[in-house]
């Protein structure tokens, strides 16, 4: 497992806080609710792009692929919710994923390589939840967790390689501007748990 977490680790700028944990274990079902929906909301924005980038086939071939098994997940969560009796409740949506689309440029090619490198942030913080979570849950989610997280390292290089070949020039400075807002989002304090949250504030 070590092996194809370790480039997730490397790209991410901080490990998830250990009060994060704490805070996602005391409500297992809003958990997957959130879980569920962000899998869905991966799907949908793959498929905007999908639409958006007709004329980019590298995009087109990756992101269908991700778009499939995005929805696979989706239906994989939604059938352990209803194994255990767990029913849909609204959940509001983190601020994570708006707090990083917020830095965005507009034009292009710069918008379609930043949206890449923000999926790859997305794909990598994933990840390493999943594999944070994994140990601390119960067999049957534990083994789902650790069989996605494999999923996520992958569509991980997946937006990062489409990054890489969609910009005219290095993407290493927009990789670090990322890095250090994904951080700031990922380690101040949040009013409600999430999927992609902060830790709670105390
Ligand atoms: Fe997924
Ligand atoms: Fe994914």
């Amino acid at each position: 497992m070590v092996d194809f977490l370790q480039p997730v680790r490397d790209f991410l700028a901080c490990p998830t806080p250990a009060p994060w944990i704490e805070g996602a274990l005391t409500d297992i079902p809003l958990l997957l609710q959130d879980h569920a929906n962000c899998e869905k909301k991966a799907a949908g924005t793959a498929m905007n792009l999908l639409f958006r980038y007709n004329d980019r086939p590298e995009l087109q071939t990756l992101l269908s692929q991700l778009v499939r098994e995005e929805m696979l997940h989706y239906e994989q969560v939604l059938e352990i919710m209803r194994a255990r009796g767990i029913t849909y409740r609204p959940v509001s949506a983190a601020r994570y994923a708006t707090g990083l689309r917020e830095h965005v440029r507009h034009g292009e090619p710069e918008r379609l390589v930043d949206i890449m490198i923000v999926g790859a942030f997305v794909e990598a913080r994933s990840c390493e939840r999943f594999a944070l979570l994994a140990p601390h849950l119960d067999e049957e989610l534990g083994r789902f967790y650790t069989f996605l997280l494999r999923s996520e390292a992958r569509h991980f290089e997946y937006y990062l390689e489409l990054a890489t070949r969609y910009s005219p020039v290095p993407i290493a400075s927009r990789v670090a501007h990322f890095r250090a807002v994904e951080r700031e989002l990922i380690e101040s304090a949040d009013v409600e748990v999430r999927f992609h949250s902060g830790p709670l504030a105390a």
